[in-house]
């Protein structure tokens, strides 16, 4: 069954960038295809994953409700056109939730989209969906089940409060959460010694501050090329081994 994995987190934290490095080592663990959700309205995975900016799924709410098509099923046109939406990868494929709906009555029409998103993840190995900041808006749309919460933390006490914050509104979500994981975003920065921190959830991994990250992303490279010894791919490697244990368990 296709994994789904979601990635939650405060502002700037680091999602985008562990929502790419975590596709980077799915892949290279031949967990393939693999299908990159972009729920941030301000989407800007494709930018890391090398590919073009999918047409956000928002609009298509407007378009169905105001009857386009004409005599095709409601469902019919709604799965051609988020089949339309998908950015094609070698091993990622991508597509963008776009805004949210505006004022009205969106419940049908946010069903058949639910239903045609399980649809089309039922074609890959694994999801991974990035999320904007908060943790609200995930019950909302998009996902039925989450397999795993990856909740992206800096070490900082601040830090480690918004992770157990996310932790306890995943809780309370009305869609079920498998395993919930806490990954730390460059840990141990200059001067800190590392000292075990107390996290809400089972460590996934510890990414360093990787100075290839930033420039990649400067270059305009893809993360999905980033070479295999550096720092951070390194580290994500070995939680997403984790991860799929998990799984076998
Ligand atoms: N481990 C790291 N090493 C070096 N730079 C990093 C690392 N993690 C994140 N960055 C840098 O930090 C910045 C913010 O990262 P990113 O965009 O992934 O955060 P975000 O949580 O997705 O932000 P937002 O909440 O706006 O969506 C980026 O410029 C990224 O390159
Ligand atoms: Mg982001």
């Amino acid at each position: 069954m296709t994994r789904m994995i979601a990635i939650a987190g405060k502002g700037g934290v680091g999602k985008t960038t562990c929502a790419a490095l975590m596709l980077r080592a799915l892949a290279a663990a031949g967990v393939r295809p693999l299908l990159a959700v972009d729920a941030d309205p301000n989407a800007n995975l494709h930018l890391l994953l090398g590919l073009p900016q999918p047409v956000g799924l928002g609009a298509v709410r407007e378009e169905i409700l105001s009857g386009a098509g004409g005599a095709t099923s409601k469902e019919a046109l709604l799965e051609a056109m988020v089949q339309q939406r998908v950015a094609e990868g070698k091993d990622v494929d991508l597509i963008a939730m776009g805004r949210g709906e505006g004022p009205g009555c969106y419940c049908y029409v946010n069903n058949l989209l639910r239903q045609s998103l399980s649809r089309l993840a039922g074609g890959y190995e694994a999801v991974v969906v990035d999320n904007e900041a908060g943790m609200e808006h995930l019950s909302r749309r998009n996902l039925r089940r989450i397999d795993h919460l990856v909740i992206v933390a800096d070490p900082s006490p601040r830090g480690i409060a918004a992770a157990r914050a996310i932790r306890g509104l995943a809780d309370q979500l009305a869609l079920p959460v498998g395993n919930a994981w806490v990954l730390l975003n460059r840990p141990y920065a200059a001067g800190e010694t590392g000292e075990p921190l107390s996290l809400p959830a089972p460590l996934l991994a510890g990414i360093p501050h990787d100075p290839a990250l930033p420039a990649w992303e400067a270059a305009g490279r893809s993360f999905l090329d980033l070479p295999d010894g550096a720092p951070a791919v390194r580290a994500i490697s070995g939680g997403i081994r984790g991860m799929l244990r998990e799984d076998v368990r």
